[in-house]
């Protein structure tokens, strides 16, 4: 077993918190290349240099602490989503770091520590890492735009003074990233650790429909062509027209809407929104796609232009055996009979890096099962436990 330092971890996970900390309890908003975001990741790259790595910013703002020679690569991400909690991503992050500093104390295994940038997905879908992994070109990310419409190319300029070049990823053995769960099982169950046996598959594009804007006192209803009554169709029928294809575990959401010209008296004339679905069957993806196409152009019909922005996406993935099979060893020895298998159903930035290595990924309880969220929480023990576990499978390997 590492001997781990339990204090120090936690302690290091609460000065990341510091930066975009931000509502009640624990919450941060430190958005992928924001000045919360990238000042983070300063420190970060110092908190590395302190612990013997060279840090090593790439072209988009993933951030790697590197040490010599062939290693196992550890970590997660530390940005954020607009609104979010304090452990998503940086958990992984700084168990990394811990684990890193605690491989050294102890004379080995290397250990490499990551921070990918935008893996919630400002631009795009775990945007730095499906960079890295070849999952998504470099150009086509650059003309890629936020809700307010900045380019990527605009955004990831910020790093253009610290960048190098892609880290080569043959020097690294395999990946673990520890994340919270951000769902209820763990929490429902009383279990400490879910080993994660697969990633579901996600599909993400935005969905524009445009009517005409008018007058919202002396336009008749019969009339218009409402941008926002054309959403509030789609919606409906896309939850029946699903019914036949889903299961209880498919999900999905329309989450961002942006109204033009959103004001009490103008008849809406455009909405754009996004359209996400999730699920761990890349057929089932596809039909679902089919259907989304469909249905959006019946809504639109004659009184509304349609028209569809870029498709997004990444493929359901198993983990590795051999690393989640250490996972699952050191889970029963940290936590006898406390632990389960488990899919995720959120995404994560192993997907892409499955591209490279093998990868394993284990879970803590989320408190409520709430993420997502300024009230995301876990118990610093259960924190603790996630840590052990780790160690564990990576004094294994
Ligand atoms: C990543 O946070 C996701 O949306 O699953
Ligand atoms: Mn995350
Ligand atoms: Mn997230």
């Amino acid at each position: 077993m590492l001997p781990v330092n339990p204090d120090r971890f936690l302690n290091s996970l609460h000065a990341l918190r510091q930066f975009g900390a931000a509502g009640i309890g624990k919450g941060v908003q430190r958005p992928a290349y924001t000045d919360a975001d990238v000042a983070a990741r300063d420190w970060l790259a110092e908190e590395m240099r302190t612990a013997g790595l060279t840090p090593h910013f790439d072209p988009v703002g993933n951030l790697f602490g590197l040490c010599e020679g062939p290693s196992l690569l550890l970590g997660s991400h530390s940005d954020s989503q607009p609104e979010g909690g304090w452990l998503d991503g940086a958990l992984g992050v700084m168990a990394a770091l811990e684990i890193a500093k605690a491989t050294q104390e102890a004379g080995g295994p290397p250990v490499s520590v990551v921070s990918f940038e935008d893996e919630e997905g400002r631009f795009g879908v775990t945007t730095g890492s499906a960079v890295w992994a070849g999952n998504l070109a470099l150009d086509k990310a650059d003309t890629l735009t936020d809700r307010d419409g900045v380019r990527f190319d605009a955004a990831r300029a910020v790093f253009a003074d610290r960048a190098e070049g892609f880290v080569d990823p043959s020097r690294f053995t395999g990946f673990f990233e520890m994340h919270i769960e951000q769902g209820p099982y763990l929490d429902t169950t009383g279990e400490k650790i879910g080993v994660v046996s697969d990633i579901v598959g996600i599909r993400d594009m935005k969905i524009i429909l445009e009517g005409q804007q008018n007058h919202a006192g002396t336009t008749p209803m019969h009339l218009r062509r409402d941008a926002f009554q054309a959403l509030a169709r789609f919606s409906t029928l896309i939850n029946e027209r699903f019914r036949n294809v889903v299961t209880p575990a498919t999900v999905w959401t329309i989450g961002h809407v942006s109204l033009h010209p959103n004001a009490s008296s103008i008849v809406p004339g455009k909405v754009t929104f996004s359209m996400q679905w999730r699920d761990g069957d890349a057929d089932r993806l596809a039909r679902m796609e089919e259907i989304i196409r469909a249905t959006a152009a019946e809504v639109a019909g004659e009184d509304f232009a349609l028209s569809f922005g870029p498709m997004l996406g990444l493929e359901p993935v198993p983990m590795d055996t051999r690393l989640r099979g250490a996972l699952a060893s050191s889970a029963e020895h940290v936590a006898p009979g406390k632990w389960r298998d488990m899919p995720s159903g959120a995404l994560h930035d192993a997907t892409n890096v499955s591209r490279l290595m093998p990868v394993a990924m284990l879970f803590v309880p989320s408190i409520g099962g709430i993420s997502h969220d300024f009230a995301e929480d876990t118990d610093e023990a259960d924190l603790v436990t996630g840590l052990e576990v780790l160690a564990g499978a990576v004094a294994t390997l």
